[in-house]
């Protein structure tokens, strides 16, 4: 009898074990339900070490980087690091022909070299807090929606307005496990934050789209800024006269490196997550939305490949429009694969079969709900689908003349009303000189024009008829179905091909300016899009995605019942979250083992001038040479990236990851293809998050920048 208690005892305890990987969990409960696990697995630090409202702790290190990424403080002078791909707009846009940052990389040499970036900002968390309970206040579950929603945001904006009194923080307040929790956020938000470093693109972007969601991995993926602050340590506008920050608290480096098995913990903002979607939201996915969006996807990666190809001036202007683009391609790619490969919809079905059982038994309140999900799905699918279509006509990196058409509506809209307002018409205008200037920089004509047709051409093919523009009635009338015909038409008569008309356009724009622009067709073909979006797409879209809210509300809270013993991590919603696992390879297939790590020997590997993601720059080839390795050697080379079974997604990026001491030993930036479904099942045997070595980081700013002086201001762990 006791050996079977124990046996059972131990089962239960890997069981619990082999779930430590999966989890998103928010940081102020660690001590509820997590610290005690993470303590068993390595981590030596508490819980309020990692979270508290009155103490410095590690949680006042880690930022939110722009407006998506994660970064985080590795010094008392406000020196924080992120990954290349986050700090990429800026380092683009401090580039020119003469000073190309991309390509050479960039380290300010001292203080006054460091760079301004308008419009960036870092965010720390002052404190969280769980609101539910105000928020739900005089809320009553038999209200009306629509009342019980008006409740709801008084109750949120008073609680919002209450919480900032007086200060110069701001609050953000998110529902939690689809509403059926809430929280509040208190941030303080840095406006000065300059430039400092950041590798050439052949060591920062190493092995570009190639590699890109894949493993092993050898992508140098880090930069380097600057938070500064007023005299009172306070954020400020850019000012010459501001200081670097002083943070509460810094991370210290670790170059004590990473075994097999070891601890790791990232302290980030994962962006969204799925975990509690029924099976018809994957059928969705995998079936309709995914497949149809990468196809679109591989036409417009095709098309721009080749005459990236051809042209080296094509390639850097099509470099972060082909990067955007594809990145999503791929993870949609590897999302189905992985969702097939763990058999996700048949678990999920096994799940629901489960669930309906017990809810019939024991909560007949819950019994309709996956009948009522089949049904919403049925429909919602198809306008789902519509909408991820439309963006791709035109938003996302579509038919690029109809976008900057679409970009006058705002100049239009002012000379429309009543009275011209003329200052804000002409800082309008000046906006969007910028925009034009910067539109053209990275436009490639010849290439808009053959995309444009083939978008059209696929729409037409792929998406409903009632979802036909107008557009297709002209296509098909005066060009009888010949979409080149039509798209010659378009480039020879509208202005929005050429930037010295648009910029004229522009500094003339009066009223009379607005009956030309509505008949530029740019301008109609982008409206005739927006028509159909707004008239049949939309309303249909908000009036599904409600019903789907108030579903997923009663599902979330009825699978929290229906598993009672199970504790619940809530989707990921762009919250700071705590992921912890540890330092593991994996099968990638069959008879295929990956390491938990690579290093350099693996750049030399890959090391092939023909190929652009793979040149590997001469000044790191001469440290491999003459293995000028320094304290960053191990066992004769550098480590360079290693993965983990953290539980991380989109936000992450830049993320620290932290050693059982809490010390920081990588970056993270990526994840492995062979696990990128996490978002909505996660496969503790094939889900790794990549991060970038600390050894490698300082590895090259210290012994490739030549920036050594940074190192003097952190703190490193030998
Ligand atoms: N896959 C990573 C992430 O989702 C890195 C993206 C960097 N961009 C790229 N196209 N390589 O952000
Ligand atoms: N590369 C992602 C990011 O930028 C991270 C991920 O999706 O794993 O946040």
């Amino acid at each position: 009898m006791r050996k079977i208690l124990l046996t059972l005892v131990v089962a239960l305890f890997l069981q619990t074990m082999a779930k430590a990987d999966e989890g998103m969990w928010i940081p102020m409960l660690l001590k509820k339900y997590n610290i005690e696990q993470m303590q068993k697995m390595g981590f030596k630090l508490t819980a309020e070490d990692v979270y508290s409202v009155n103490e410095a702790c590690l949680k006042d290190a880690v930022v939110i980087f722009g407006r998506g990424c994660t970064g985080e403080l590795i010094s008392d002078k406000g020196l924080i690091v992120t990954n290349h791909h986050c700090g990429y707009g800026q380092i683009q846009y401090h580039s020119s022909v003469e000073n190309d940052y991309l390509t050479d990389g960039f380290w300010a040499m001292s203080s006054e070299e460091e760079l301004v970036n308008p419009g960036l900002t870092v965010t720390f968390l002052k404190r969280m807090e769980d609101v539910t309970e105000r928020v739900l206040e005089g809320t009553s579950d038999d209200m009306k929606a629509e009342e019980r929603t008006k409740l709801i945001n008084e109750n949120i904006a008073a609680i919002k307005k209450e919480a900032i009194k007086d200060t110069h923080y701001e609050a953000v307040l998110k529902p939690f496990f689809h509403g059926n929790q809430y929280f509040l956020f208190v941030n303080e938000i840095f406006k000065d934050v300059r430039l400092v470093g950041a590798p050439p693109s052949a060591i920062g972007k190493f092995g570009g789209d190639t590699d890109n969601w894949m493993w092993p991995r050898h992508t140098g993926d880090f930069s380097m800024f600057r938070i500064y602050a007023d005299k009172d340590n306070k954020p400020a506008e850019y000012s010459k006269d501001n200081v670097p920050y002083k943070p509460a608290e810094h991370f210290s480096v670790s170059l004590k490196g990473v075994n097999e098995g070891d601890f790791t913990m990232v302290f980030g903002y994962p962006g969204s997550t799925y975990q509690y979607v029924p099976s018809y939201h994957l059928e969705m996915l995998t079936e309709t939305v995914n497949p149809k969006l990468i196809d679109v996807r591989t036409e417009k990666l095709a098309i721009m490949n080749r005459y990236q190809e051809a042209d080296p001036a094509v390639r850097i202007k099509y470099a972060a429009k082909n990067a955007r683009i594809s990145n999503s391609w791929k993870r949609w790619i590897g999302e189905n694969r992985g969702l097939e490969i763990l058999d996700a919809i048949n678990k999920k079905q096994q799940f629901e079969a489960d669930f309906t059982k017990w809810a019939n038994a024991q909560a007949p309140e819950y019994a309709e709900l996956l009948s009522k999900y089949k049904t919403v799905y049925k429909d919602y699918t198809n306008y789902n689908l519509t909408y991820g279509y439309y963006r791709e006509m035109i938003r996302s990196n579509g038919m690029e003349i109809a976008y900057l058409a679409s970009q006058m509506e705002a100049l239009k809209a002012l000379y429309e009303a009543e009275e011209l307002n003329e200052e804000a018409a002409s800082k309008v205008k000046q906006k969007m000189n910028e925009r034009v200037e910067l539109f053209f920089k990275d436009y490639y004509k010849p290439l808009d024009k053959e995309l444009s047709a083939k978008l059209l051409g696929m729409y037409a093919t792929n998406i409903d008829a009632a979802f036909q523009p107008d557009v297709y009635a002209l296509i098909n009338g005066k060009y009888k179905g010949n979409i080149s015909k039509y798209v010659d038409y378009l480039y020879a008569k509208s202005i929005f091909d050429d930037k010295e008309a648009v910029l004229a356009f522009i500094s003339d724009f009066s009223v009379k300016s607005i009956k030309k622009l509505e008949k530029d067709p740019a301008f109609v073909l982008n409206k005739s899009f927006v028509e159909v979006y707004d008239d049949k797409v939309y309303p249909q879209i908000k009036k599904y995605r409600t019903n789907l809210a108030e579903l997923n509300k009663a599902y979330m809270a009825a699978q929290m019942k229906f598993e009672s013993d199970k504790v619940f991590y809530p989707d990921a919603n762009f919250t700071l979250r705590v992921s912890y696992g540890q330092v593991k390879g994996y099968t990638a297939r069959d008879a295929v083992y990956y390491k938990h790590f690579t290093t350099l020997e693996g750049i030399m590997e890959k090391d092939n001038p023909d190929i652009y993601d793979y040149r590997v720059p001469a000044k790191l080839k001469e440290l491999y040479e003459n293995k000028d390795y320094g304290r960053y050697e191990v066992d004769g080379t550098v480590p360079v990236c290693f993965v983990a079974t953290n539980h991380t997604t989109g936000g992450n990026s830049g993320s620290p990851v932290l050693n059982a001491e809490g010390h920081l030993i990588g970056i993270n930036f990526d994840r492995a293809w062979e696990g990128v479904m996490s978002d909505l099942m996660f496969n503790p045997e094939q889900c790794r998050n990549i991060s970038l070595d600390m050894r490698y980081v300082l590895f090259i700013v210290d012994k490739m920048a030549g920036a050594g002086y940074l190192l003097d201001e952190m703190t490193i762990v030998e």
